[in-house]
């Protein structure tokens, strides 16, 4: 009946993972209800929302988790991962410390989640340029020798926010 056709044809489940204040927060906001918030507390414990996109005439359904980036407010992190099947690794590019932090950021995903997850490395806060501490051409590099795809973002003013939970969904699909 209408109640088929109209329901959703797939869900899935993608993580988002980094440091404390990189913006993943903000960047599930302004995916989801196409808010920005510029004092943002931080998260404590996990937080999801879903998001319906169409991918190729499809309607998917995208549940996406959004966790703690510190260590004291973070939940159980097998429970976070659990079902996963693409992951956002964030990160600020006006702060290295935080790009720093991919590696283990990535061990703890590779802990928890097969190979088989899309991964995909986002620098967010492209709109601090005059600020820029990380690269773009050092972020791709990582980027390529770990297999993780790579886009910059801004929650801020909106650049590529869609097109980066697209690229994971799309990478799943
Ligand atoms: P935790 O929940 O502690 O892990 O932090 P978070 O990664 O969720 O960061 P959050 O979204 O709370 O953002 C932290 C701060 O960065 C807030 O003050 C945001 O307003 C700001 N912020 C987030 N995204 C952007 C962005 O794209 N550009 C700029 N300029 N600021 C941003
Ligand atoms: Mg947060």
């Amino acid at each position: 009946g209408d109640e088929e056709e109209t329901g959703e044809d797939y869900l899935f489940k993608i993580v988002v993972i980094g440091d404390s204040a990189v913006g993943k927060s903000n960047l599930l906001s302004r995916f989801a209800r196409n808010e920005f918030d510029h004092n943002t507390k931080a998260t404590i414990g996990v937080e999801f929302q879903t998001v319906c996109v169409e991918i190729n005439g499809k309607e998917v359904k995208a549940q996406i988790w959004d966790t703690a980036g510190q260590e004291r407010f973070r939940a159980v992190t097998s429970a976070y991962y659990r079902g996963a099947v693409g992951a956002l690794l964030v990160y600020d590019i006006s702060r290295k410390t935080t790009f720093e932090s991919v590696s283990r950021w990535l061990d703890e995903l590779n802990t928890h989640c097969d190979t088989a997850v899309a991964r995909l490395l986002v620098g967010n806060k492209c709109d601090l340029e005059n600020i820029r501490e990380v690269s773009v051409d050092e972020a791709k590099s990582v980027a390529e020798s770990e297999g993780l795809f790579f886009i910059e973002t801004s929650a801020l003013d909106s650049t590529n926010v869609k097109t980066a939970f697209e690229i994971a969904i799309k990478e799943i699909y």
